[in-house]
C-alpha cells in the first residue's frame, strides 16, 4: 500500500470532516465488510447516502429523495470476490417511490468512467465488460473506499455535482469542470450521527 497517496487522497479532497474523525478512528475496523452503505462526505456534504437514479449514482438526503417525485432508490452494497461493489435497493430505507417498489436493478456493478471516458458519471452497470468504464480495484483504508489503480496507488476523485434538483448531486469521477459549485467527496461506509435529514 502506497501511504502517502492514501494521505494525499484524504487530506487533498476530504478536508476538514475526515480530519476531525480522525485517522485513529477510521483504523480501528476495515469497512466493506457484510451489506454496507456508502455516504459522500466533503464540504457543505456532510455524509449522504448514494442513490440509484436511472443507472446513475446520485447523492442526496432521505427526505430529499422521499419527497422529490423522481425514482431514487437508497442502494445497499456488498463487496464482490473481484474487488467490484455489488450494488442492490436498501429495501428498509425510508425512501418511497414507484422504483423503490418495484426496484429496477439488482447485483449491479458500481463504476466509474475510464480514463478515456469523456463521461464523468458515476453509476451502475451490469456485471460485463465495458469499453471504457471501471468496475473492479475497489478498497478499503479504514471505512474510506478507494480505488486501487493499475500503478498501486490507491485514490478517490468522487466529486459531487448539483444535479440541477435542489439538495441532489450527481456523483462524479475526475471531475474537469471543476468551476462552479462541484465539491470534492470521499465514500465512507460509516453514516452521519443525523443521517435522515442530513444534507
Ligand atoms: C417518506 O414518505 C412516506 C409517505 O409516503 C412517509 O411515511 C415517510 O415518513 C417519509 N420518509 C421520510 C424520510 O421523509
Ligand atoms: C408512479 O406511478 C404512477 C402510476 O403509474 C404515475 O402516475 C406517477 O407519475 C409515477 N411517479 C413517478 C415519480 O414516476
Ligand atoms: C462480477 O462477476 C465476478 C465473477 O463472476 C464476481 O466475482 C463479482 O462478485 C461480480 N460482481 C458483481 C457486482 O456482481
Ligand atoms: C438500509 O437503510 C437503513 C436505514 O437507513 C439502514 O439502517 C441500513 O443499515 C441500510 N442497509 C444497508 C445494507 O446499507
Ligand atoms: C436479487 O438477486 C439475488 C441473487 O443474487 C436473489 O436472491 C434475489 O431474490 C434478487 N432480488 C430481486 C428483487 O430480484
Ligand atoms: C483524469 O482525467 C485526465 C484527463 O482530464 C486523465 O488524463 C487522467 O488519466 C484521468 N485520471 C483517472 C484516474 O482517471
Ligand atoms: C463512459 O461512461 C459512461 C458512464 O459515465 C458509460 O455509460 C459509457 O458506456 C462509457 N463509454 C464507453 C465508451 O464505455
Ligand atoms: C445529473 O445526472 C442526470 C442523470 O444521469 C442527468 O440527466 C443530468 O444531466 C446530470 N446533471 C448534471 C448537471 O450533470
Amino acid at each position: 500500500m502506497h501511504l502517502k497517496y492514501i494521505f494525499a487522497a484524504v487530506m487533498g479532497l476530504a478536508v476538514g470532516k475526515l480530519h476531525a474523525q480522525g485517522p485513529s478512528a477510521s483504523r480501528k475496523a476495515k469497512g466493506g465488510t457484510g451489506s454496507f452503505s456508502l455516504f459522500a462526505y466533503g464540504g457543505e456534504i456532510g455524509g449522504l447516502p448514494v442513490f440509484f437514479l436511472n443507472g446513475a449514482a446520485v447523492i442526496t438526503d432521505f427526505k430529499t429523495a422521499n419527497n422529490s417525485g423522481s425514482n431514487l432508490v437508497p442502494v445497499a452494497f456488498t463487496s464482490g470476490g473481484d474487488g467490484s461493489f455489488s450494488a442492490s435497493p436498501n429495501t428498509t430505507a425510508p425512501v418511497f417511490n414507484n422504483a423503490t417498489a418495484s426496484p429496477p436493478f439488482n447485483n449491479t456493478c458500481f463504476f466509474i468512467p475510464g480514463a478515456g471516458n469523456s463521461s464523468h458519471e458515476v453509476g451502475f452497470a451490469s456485471n460485463s465488460t465495458s469499453t471504457d468504464i471501471i468496475t473492479t480495484g475497489w478498497t478499503f483504508y479504514g471505512h474510506i473506499a478507494l480505488l486501487e489503480s493499475t500503478d498501486g496507488s490507491l485514490i478517490s476523485l468522487f466529486w459531487a455535482v448539483p444535479s440541477g434538483t435542489d439538495r441532489v448531486w450527481n456523483l462524479t469521477w475526475n471531475e474537469t469542470d471543476t468551476s462552479d459549485s462541484a465539491i470534492p467527496v470521499t465514500l465512507k461506509d460509516t453514516p452521519p450521527p443525523n443521517l435522515v435529514t442530513k444534507a
